[in-house]
Parts: C-alpha cells; sequence; structure tokens
C-alpha cells in the first residue's frame, strides 16, 4: 500500500518540478490594438497602436500608440454623452505562434475622466498564453474634459495565483475513471495470477518462514503427532 502511494507522490512532485520550468521559460507577446469611437452595434475599429511584451516574466515591453485626432476626440465625447461604450480589440500573438482575438469595452466617460489613463490587462494561463484582457480606467464618469490626446496606457500581466498547479484532480479523476473501467470488465487485468499477486505470496512465505522460525517445537510437534497416527 506504501508503494504505490509513493510513487505517485513522487510524479505529482516531478510533475510541478517540469511545470514550473515550463512557466519559467516564456518569450514574447505581441497585442495590436484596435478601437471603435462608434456607437453603432457594428464597431467600426481602427488601429490605435501596438504593445511588445518583450519578456512575459519580466514585464519589459514597448508601447507604440497614436493619440486620438481632434475629430477622434469629438467622437470619444459625442460617446460618452450618449453613454456609450469605447471598444477596444486586441489580437495576440505569442513566440509559441498562437494568435487570439479579445474584445474588451469601457464607457467612454471613464476614459474622458481619467484623462486618457488606462490600464491594459492582461491574463494568462499556466501556459503563458493569453486568456483574457480587459480595459479599464481609474477616473470618475466625466462627460466633458479638456483632457489629453495621448495615450497614458499602463499594462499590467496577470499569472495563475501562486504559479501554476499541477492538475491533480485531473490526473485523480483519470485513475478513478480506469479503475471504473476495470471494474466494469472494460479494461481486463489479463496478468497471470502470480504477476498480480506476488506481493501477497511473498508476504505469506515470509511470515511462514518468521514464525516457524520462531516457533520450531510446534512444528516439529505437529509431525510428530502425525507420525504417531
Ligand atoms: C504594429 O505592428 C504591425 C506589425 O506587427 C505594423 O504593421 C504596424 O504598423 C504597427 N503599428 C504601430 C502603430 O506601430
Ligand atoms: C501617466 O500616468 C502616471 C500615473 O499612472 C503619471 O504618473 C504619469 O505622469 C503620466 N504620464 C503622462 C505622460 O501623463
Ligand atoms: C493483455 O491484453 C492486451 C490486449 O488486450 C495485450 O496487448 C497485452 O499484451 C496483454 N498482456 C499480457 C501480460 O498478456
Amino acid at each position: 500500500m506504501y508503494l504505490p502511494c509513493t510513487i505517485l507522490c513522487l510524479l505529482i512532485g516531478i510533475s510541478t518540478f517540469t511545470y514550473g520550468i515550463e512557466f519559467d521559460y516564456v518569450g514574447w507577446l505581441q497585442l495590436r490594438l484596435w478601437q471603435a469611437l462608434n456607437d453603432e452595434p457594428m464597431p467600426n475599429f481602427v488601429e490605435r497602436g501596438n504593445i511588445t511584451i518583450r519578456n512575459v516574466r519580466s514585464g519589459t515591453l514597448v508601447i507604440e500608440q497614436s493619440g486620438l485626432s481632434r475629430p477622434q476626440i469629438n467622437q470619444l465625447k459625442e460617446l460618452a454623452k450618449t453613454d456609450g461604450k469605447y471598444r477596444l480589440q486586441v489580437t495576440a500573438r505569442t513566440s509559441s505562434g498562437s494568435e487570439a482575438t479579445f474584445l474588451t469595452s469601457i464607457p467612454a466617460c471613464y476614459l474622458l475622466g481619467s484623462d486618457l489613463r488606462d490600464t491594459l490587462t492582461l491574463w494568462l494561463d499556466s501556459a503563458a498564453e493569453p486568456m483574457a484582457v480587459s480595459l479599464s480606467a481609474p477616473g470618475s464618469c466625466v462627460m466633458d474634459n479638456n483632457f489629453a490626446k495621448m495615450w497614458n496606457t499602463s499594462v499590467l500581466v496577470k499569472y495563475p495565483d501562486a504559479g501554476p498547479a499541477p492538475d491533480t484532480a485531473t490526473h485523480i479523476q483519470k485513475l478513478e475513471r480506469e479503475r471504473e473501467a476495470r471494474e466494469r470488465g472494460e479494461t481486463k487485468d489479463n496478468r497471470s495470477f502470480l504477476a498480480k499477486y506476488w506481493m501477497y505470496i511473498v508476504a505469506v512465505v515470509i511470515l511462514f518462514l518468521l514464525s516457524s522460525a520462531s516457533n520450531p517445537e510446534a512444528v516439529g510437534g505437529g509431525t510428530g503427532n502425525g507420525q504417531r497416527q
């Protein structure tokens, strides 16, 4: 009973270790930002800029954004007046070659209230692949403001809590499914009787040897009885 447990614990330990290594090794991420300042259901995206995260672990990044033009500022104010949403589309490309597109939005008045100071938060999964993107602004909701034309964007990269955990639950469920399948007879245990039960047989033999070694008279007496009859 102890042996299987020890092996399982060792396996779990090893997988934690390798997961950690995988997560520490991460390359770059490129985000392309597209914004929509119109209020119609169909967003009309125009390019806003690029954010390159050179090293996901250390968080070194380069932000290249063009500011808002005068007509775009008026559009944003118009959007705020009608309680509209500023919509952002983010296309994320990673060094592993995957590409994903995310949509996020914020009521336009908050961007006015914070003088175009916004925070883009990027959530990564345990394989450092982007999972979600969201835009927020620290300001209050303001309808009009003589604000800046240039974005002041902070980027936050979020990792899974306390590093990636090994997927123990899934592993245990898999073991459980295999056990059930065995019980239903799907996976026939076709090992020989000896292969299945050798450890019990060895244990019984050892016990027998120990007990006969510590009590040789009982064995001898038994034999004696047999001879007398
Ligand atoms: C963003 O990057 C793309 C190529 O990945 C480039 O074509 C585009 O001009 C860049 N835009 C800005 C605003 O730098
Ligand atoms: C950008 O915002 C930060 C606070 O988040 C502020 O300290 C900094 O001065 C701002 N930069 C510009 C160019 O406005
Ligand atoms: C048990 O059966 C499977 C096929 O059902 C076979 O591949 C495997 O080699 C067998 N194992 C033994 C120990 O005979």
